[in-house]
């Protein structure tokens, strides 16, 4: 018998609960200190938005320090805010920036200009806030289906009850964010209920938030009050990566300490799980988000139906799941992976392009009813597992996490992988080739 190789893996801090802390950190009353923050591209970004508008943030070591400005304390910033590649500042920070009394302009880089916005304009508009944005297609500012660069005027805010098409967080952070501003309560519902980070968070800063699973809302006018400290639990989304990896490669044991377990975010867990993987929890005492430890070793996988239910808690993992389910016996079908479109790239595509690449079967099962469709809830996708892959040159698409998948693709197979544009990889996990080189 081989003998079995146990690595330790230090996973980065959380991105979405990165981003929260920061934003709310910086409209609350009083200084946050923000233990094990990430430093990652993404990151930077919504920092440098908030420093732009006034706030004084100073980064040491993995934390960071926020002098909180209060609701009304953002200042208009010189010029408009540039937030690179970061969607989840993009459509979060608008919540905040319709309750200011002032005209800021958002832009982003070449694949953020191309994703959705409409989804938070639509509401915000409701409130009160006045959003213009570009069309990719043809340009000019437009009312409907814009994209980035976005024109934002914020002003006084009415409470809204709004019926969310799709299940997003982002779109739910948006809303609360402004509810804040508004005089009532502002409510939101959603299909299917996304990450509640925001929740957690605004809680943490003295917010009452009400309801439950899909349906949840805030009472305005909130202020918030800086908890004095904040600690951040590692990222389960990118410990996914080793996760699979772990599960995948012979004779291994992987260790991952102090991870994010909120039951929003494990749709991975319980999917491998069910999936066969060996996969072992050790929770921690519950702070700001429950959080604990992951032991994983290889194991046998085998196909398994995913539900969209799953895909959403799931939803940022679904790549690398994609790259299990080819190591699986039997068939896995995904279903509901209409938003994995409008990732950083259209993930669908890139994930079924680069897999067949190397070798893979994978069926992607089309849209049926228009309701589905707008929903994003009719498309599959069914990956045949037990292939024999090989080597190829494949592409990120400039998306960190097909980047990365493909990456652990190149340790699990005989022969060579070459993925190019990894710079996305910084986005969300600066040391990962560093980290992954230990498993070779
Ligand atoms: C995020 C929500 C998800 C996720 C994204 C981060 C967040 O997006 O894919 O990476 O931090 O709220 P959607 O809200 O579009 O599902």
């Amino acid at each position: 018998m081989r003998l079995l190789k146990v690595y330790k893996i230090d996973i980065p801090p959380d991105k979405s609960i990165s981003h929260r802390a920061v934003m709310l950190a910086s409209i609350a009353k009083g200084t946050t200190r923000i233990k094990n923050l990430l430093i990652s591209d993404d990151i930077r970004r919504t920092i440098e938005a908030f420093r732009g508008m006034g706030v004084d943030i100073k980064v040491k070591g993995e934390g960071c320090r926020v002098k909180g400005v209060g609701m009304q304390g953002l200042r208009k910033p010189r010029k408009g805010l540039y937030l690179g590649n970061s969607g989840t500042t993009m459509r979060i920070l608008p919540g905040i920036l319709a309750g200011q009394d002032f005209e800021v302009m958002l832009t982003g880089d070449a694949s953020l200009s191309k994703r959705p916005m409409s989804r938070i304009a639509e509401p915000l508009r409701m409130m009160g806030a006045s959003i213009a944005g570009f069309r990719v297609k043809g340009g000019g500012w437009r009312q409907k289906k814009i994209c980035p660069p976005l024109r934002i005027r914020g002003g006084k805010l009415k409470a809204i009850k709004y019926r969310s098409k799709i299940a997003s967080a982002q779109v739910k952070s948006c809303i609360l964010l402004a509810g804040l501003f508004a005089k009532g309560a502002t409510r939101v519902t959603e299909p299917m209920k996304s990450r509640d980070h925001t929740e957690r968070m605004l809680k943490c800063f003295g917010c009452r938030v009400q309801g439950a699973g899909c349906k949840v809302s805030v009472k305005g006018p909130a202020k918030l009050k800086s908890p004095g400290t904040i600690v951040i639990p590692g990222d389960i989304s990118s410990a996914a990566f080793f996760i699979v990896a772990g599960c995948i490669l012979p004779n291994t044991k992987i260790i991952l300490k102090n991870i994010g377990l909120n039951t929003t975010r494990t749709g991975v867990i319980d999917i491998l799980k069910r999936m066969g993987a060996n996969i072992r929890l050790q929770p921690r005492a519950l702070s700001l988000e429950p959080a604990g430890d992951i032991v994983v070793k290889s194991s046998e996988l085998r196909g398994i139906a995913i539900s969209p239910e799953e895909v959403v808690r799931a939803i940022d993992e679904i790549p690398i799941i994609m790259l299990a389910a080819c190591f699986a016996k039997g068939a896995t079908t995904i279903r509901g992976i209409g938003e994995l479109r409008v990732k950083e790239t259209d993930r669908v595509r890139s994930m079924t392009t680069n897999l067949r690449k190397i070798g893979a079967q994978i069926e992607v099962k089309p849209r049926t009813t228009r309701s589905a469709r707008v929903r994003g809830m009719g498309e599959g996708l069914r990956v045949k597992g037990g292939r024999v892959l090989r080597g190829a040159q494949v592409s990120s698409y400039g998306d960190h996490r097909t980047a990365m998948s493909m990456l652990v693709a190149n340790l699990a197979i005989n022969g060579k992988i070459k993925v190019t544009g990894l710079s996305c990889i910084n986005k969300s996990f600066p040391k990962f080739l560093k980290l992954l080189h230990k498993l070779n």
